[in-house]
């Protein structure tokens, strides 16, 4: 076996972090500490991003605000799955205009997968001339560069080029959470779904060592986090750029062996690559929480071959079969895309039977948004928006009651929650997580976030649990 995975050179990271003394050294000579904010789009993987973002603009001397009104630096890291949480960013971007004219001085920067579609970066240079600085996850690791070099120029910085990506190591970091961590164990996709346009923009797939993520998660835990999430957009490739013979659930394995209480989930599982050996990894290693996310996207063959998925229908509950053979209440949640181009109201249908034959804890529904340069975006879409919506319509209501009854089930039962932090109501001032990573809304001293307690519950709705300390 051969190992393809990229890195990026020790010195050319150390050459960003002398890039954030310098910025630091000038900061510090300004009367009061600069401002930044960093507002976040889409999934996890741009959480983790923002983290990575932050903990760079803290070292090169930046205070963090969680508003973008009269900070010095404005980073927004956006997302491009569907067209909505495009135009949600281009709205809100466009809205920015004022706050800089208040303040000509703030340095405004566009990242994250929106910035590396070459139709938006022209978009952006043509239209939105008060972004500063434009750059794509590929250059994400050299920002302290990008922002010196828009300091020194004092003109507008474009870093979009398309790569295949390679692997940052030794970045700071600035989590948002003391209690939940994210830690991603490999980028990019080599899956090409036809309708998404994650692989265009995140690059193909990598590997981080997993010496490099079990000594993170080591550190995590001696921190004092105890809810670990394993993130890629196929964590079950993991491995096969390095060449080792290293699979995901090995990776899991070693995680689950370190020492003290957590508990480890992990994000996204293709169900083409879910394997056995997983589904034995996870009921053995009392450490791996009792969850997966599984999208499943159609329960139509036809369809599920249109988008490219490389399983069936048959295929995919048979997978689901064998994880409930293994890990009898293990809880499942799912992605669905309703209305792909082509898909008629009668394959809809068996998306439909499918949620019902499979009754999954949560789903997560889409309408079907045309991704430019996808080859879906190709495809006749003959069916009327009014018929999409119907179905849809449909599928969320069939999984509402699904998920309500599912809850009901939970109601008298005790379960060991982490508590994972407050919320605004006052009659229920904390949240907590099942160990399937249910929502539970409880009362309790605040001085329990972090900590994991037994929970009665006693209600519930179609989104949440409630429940009482034991
Ligand atoms: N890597 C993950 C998914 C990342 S995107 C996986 O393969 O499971 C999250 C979800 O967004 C997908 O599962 C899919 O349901 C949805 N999605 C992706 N592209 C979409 C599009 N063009 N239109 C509508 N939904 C889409
Ligand atoms: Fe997109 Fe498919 Fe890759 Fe998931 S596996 S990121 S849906 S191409
Ligand atoms: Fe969105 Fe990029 Fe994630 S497109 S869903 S932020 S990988």
């Amino acid at each position: 076996m051969n190992r393809t995975t990229p890195v990026i050179p020790q010195e050319d990271i150390q050459r960003q972090r002398e890039y954030c003394a310098e910025i630091r050294a000038y900061n510090s000579q300004l009367a009061g500490a600069p401002t930044a904010y960093v507002d976040t789009y889409g999934c996890q993987q741009n959480e983790a991003d923002s983290e990575l973002i932050r903990g760079m603009l803290t070292e090169m001397g930046y205070e963090m605000t969680d508003t973008d009104k009269d900070a010095d630096v404005i980073v927004i890291n956006t997302c491009a799955i569907r067209e909505h949480a495009e135009q949600r960013v281009l709205g809100n971007v466009g809205a920015l205009v004022h706050g800089k004219r208040r303040k000509p001085s703030q340095i405004i920067c566009l990242c994250g997968c929106m910035a590396q579609e070459a139709h938006v970066a022209e978009k952006l240079r043509k239209s939105y001339r008060h972004v500063d600085l434009v750059f794509g996850p590929h250059a994400l690791w050299k920002f302290p560069e990008l922002l010196r070099r828009v300091y020194l120029r004092r003109g507008r910085v474009f870093e979009t080029e398309n790569s295949d990506g390679a692997i940052a190591e030794g970045l700071p970091v600035r989590r948002s959470g003391k209690v939940k961590a994210w830690v991603s164990i490999m980028y990019g996709c080599n899956n090409f779904c036809t309708y998404c346009i994650v692989p265009y923009v995140r690059g193909r797939e990598r590997s981080r060592e997993p010496e490099v993520i079990v000594e993170e998660i080591r550190q995590l835990v001696a921190e004092g986090y105890k809810d670990i999430t394993l993130l890629g957009q196929n964590v079950n490739s993991y491995g096969k750029d390095l060449g080792e013979g290293l699979e995901f659930p090995d990776l899991l394995e070693r995680a689950a062996a370190i020492p003290g209480e957590f508990l480890l989930r992990f994000m996204t599982s293709h169900p083409k690559d879910a394997t056995e050996k997983l589904f034995d990894v996870m009921a053995r290693c009392e450490k791996v929480a009792p969850v997966i996310h599984l999208p499943f996207q159609s329960g139509n063959t036809r369809v599920l071959q249109a988008m490219n998925r490389r399983y069936t229908r048959e295929q995919y509950l048979d997978k689901v079969r064998v994880l409930r053979e293994r890990i009898p209440d293990v809880v499942l949640t799912s992605d669905v895309i309703v209305g792909f181009p082509g898909e008629t109201t009668q394959e809809f249908e068996d998306t439909l039977s499918l949620i019902e034959e499979v009754r999954f804890d949560a789903l997560f529904t889409f309408l079907y948004s045309p991704r430019k340069g996808t080859p879906a975006a190709e495809m006749p879409d003959p069916m009327p928006k009014e018929e999409k919506s119907a179905n849809f319509n449909r599928l969320v209501e069939t999984q509402n009651l699904i998920s309500l009854e599912k809850h009901q089930a939970y109601i008298g039962t005790v379960q060991r929650c982490l508590v994972d932090g407050e919320s605004e109501d006052p009659r229920n001032n904390l949240n907590a997580r099942t160990p399937g990573g249910r929502l539970v809304h409880l009362k309790g001293d605040p001085a329990l976030v972090g900590r994991f307690v037994d929970v009665k519950i006693v209600d519930c709705s179609t989104w949440a649990l409630f429940g009482e300390l034991l």
